[in-house]
């Protein structure tokens, strides 16, 4: 008997490990993701450009290398038929061509965020741009 406790007690310990590891993120922090978004250190290497440098996140200022993402938190819900904002939005950092943004061309973005940051930067990250509402894309 005692080990059949011993046993659903490690049962449920994985299945919390299991639940903690990648599937459902923390939520990010978005003063974090706003710093990160500007930081020219990005991979912590000194070296890489910021998101910043392609990216205005300035209502009216025209789109540089990248689009203007003043209204991406705005947008984002509706970007991928049936895709949540929060998906949509980890997936164009990580998986830059996949959902390539409309008018621009894949190898572009920069593909190696998702081994140079953290799952926890991507999530500030996220969290940043979900912030962005300026109502005008
Ligand atoms: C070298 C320039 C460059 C850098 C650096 C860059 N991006 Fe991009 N980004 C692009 C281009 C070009 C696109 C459009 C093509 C695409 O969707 O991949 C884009 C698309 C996006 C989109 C989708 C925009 C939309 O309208 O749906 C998001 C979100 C985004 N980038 C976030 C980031 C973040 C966050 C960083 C920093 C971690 C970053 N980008 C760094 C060039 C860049």
């Amino acid at each position: 008997m005692k080990l059949a406790w011993a046993v659903m007690w490690l049962l449920s310990l994985l299945a919390l490990a299991a639940c903690g590891s990648g599937h459902d993120p923390e939520p990010g922090d978005a003063a974090r993701g706003q710093q990160l978004f500007m930081s020219e250190n990005l991979g912590g290497n000194g070296s890489g450009p910021s998101c910043l440098s392609c990216h205005s996140v300035t209502l009216g200022e025209p789109p540089s290398i990248g689009p203007n993402l003043s209204n991406v938190g705005a947008r984002a819900a509706s970007t991928v038929p049936g895709m949540p904002a929060e998906a949509y939005l980890r997936a164009a950092i990580v998986e830059p061509d996949t959902y390539l943004a409309e008018g621009y061309q894949e190898g572009i973005h920069p593909r190696d965020y998702g081994q140079i940051l953290s799952a926890s930067q991507i999530n500030d990250l996220v969290a940043y741009l979900r912030t962005l509402h300026s109502g005008v894309n």
